[in-house]
């Protein structure tokens, strides 16, 4: 199959990119290097041929041309900013990265007569859910506390209202909304890593600090309603992540509108994090109790059975040491992340 991926250089994106050419689909990237890495390119380059455009997805005219040039077939689309915090500080960016972009990628898509698009959303579109619904279903009210999930949960609402006008039209169009939980990991042969800049992920954070390169790592929060104060989220593996898209990939078909949540079914604090960071690297860090970052929903995981029962995928790694020792080992030959290659 002929895919543009979207946002290649970032964490997510490189390793679709991996996945793609491993399972031999042909593959065409662009991202804009605000957030990616030029290094994770150059990792995939060593893997294989792709092409790679270096632009902006909110760019139509450059993306039409460039799916009708390829002969695009389906669009896997990760470019977007994704830090709950910041988010709070410049929302404007996020709806114009997150929102805007998108809406501008779905008309280049028009314009070009792609009609198939896995999108990746996020469950920061459910805001806070009550407790009684935790694990979240899909059919959990989406609430955004923050602009960062306003900005994806805009581009389902536009993917619903497009995806029903081109179905009255007759011309089907295909999307799937893949609501992502908390994605850590490597691809197990480190090929390629997690490296944000700036990094604000918690698991990064604490091989950084494991590594000596932070002082310490400030908790966010320890007076929440959780067992040991500390927020709760759902980490599930990239390389997971990555076969629920190709899952959803062969399954799409014209008019077809789907939603998955894509997690372990399982939470762990900030706290659990922290101490099984510790175990993996054996390395001791200095802890701070810090106050709330805003913006942060106390409980998020996943209830991932409805893709398990309509497509059959789980997630193979479920223990939270394992997908810490994936990150540890690209960390150790990348102390510096893609900035010391
Ligand atoms: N945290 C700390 N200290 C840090 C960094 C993070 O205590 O230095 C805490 C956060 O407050 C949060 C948890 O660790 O409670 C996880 O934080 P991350 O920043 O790693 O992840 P988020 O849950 O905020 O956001 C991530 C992705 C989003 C996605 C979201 C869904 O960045 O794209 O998960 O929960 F939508």
């Amino acid at each position: 199959m002929n895919v543009l991926v979207t946002g290649g250089a970032g964490f997510i994106g490189s390793h679709a990119i991996l996945r793609l050419m491993e399972d031999g689909h042909t593959v065409t990237s662009i991202d804009d290097f605000s957030r990616g890495n030029r290094g994770a390119i150059a990792a995939l380059r060593a893997v294989g041929p792709f092409e790679f455009v270096e632009g902006d997805v909110g760019d139509r005219a450059l993306m039409a041309t460039l799916m009708r040039d390829r002969g695009i077939d389906l669009v896997m689309h990760f470019a977007a900013k994704a830090y709950v915090g910041e988010s709070m500080d410049i929302p404007l960016t996020y709806y114009a990265t997150n929102t805007s972009a998108s809406i501008a990628l779905l008309q280049a898509m028009d314009d070009a007569g792609v009609e198939r698009i896995v999108f990746s959303s996020t469950c920061a579109s459910y805001g806070e859910p009550p407790a009684d619904r935790v694990p979240i279903r899909e059919d959990c009210p989406q609430r955004p506390i923050n602009p960062y999930g306003y900005s994806k949960w805009f581009v389902e609402r536009v993917l619903f209202d497009h995806g029903r006008a081109k179905r009255e039209a007759g011309r089907p169009f295909g999307f799937a909304c893949l609501r992502y939980f908390n994605v850590a990991g490597n691809d197990q042969k480190s090929r390629l890593g997690e490296d944000h800049r700036p990094e604000t992920h918690l698991i990064p954070i604490c091989l950084e600090a494991a590594l000596g390169h932070r002082k310490s790592i400030t908790v966010f929060g320890t007076d929440y309603a959780t067992p040991d104060g500390t927020c709760i989220r759902d980490y599930v593996h990239v390389s997971d992540l990555i076969d629920a898209h190709i899952t959803v990939m062969s399954a799409l078909g014209p008019g077809d509108e789907r939603t998955y949540n894509i997690g372990i079914g399982d939470g762990s604090s900030v706290r659990e994090v922290i101490e099984a960071t510790r175990d993996v690297t054996g390395r001791a860090f200095e802890v701070i109790e810090g106050p709330r970052r805003a913006g942060d929903p106390p409980m998020l995981y996943a209830d991932s059975s409805k893709i398990r029962d309509e497509l059959g995928w789980v997630a193979k790694h479920t223990d939270l040491r394992g997908i810490i020792d994936d990150a540890w080992r690209w960390r150790q030959v990348h102390p510096h992340g893609y900035g010391e290659q």
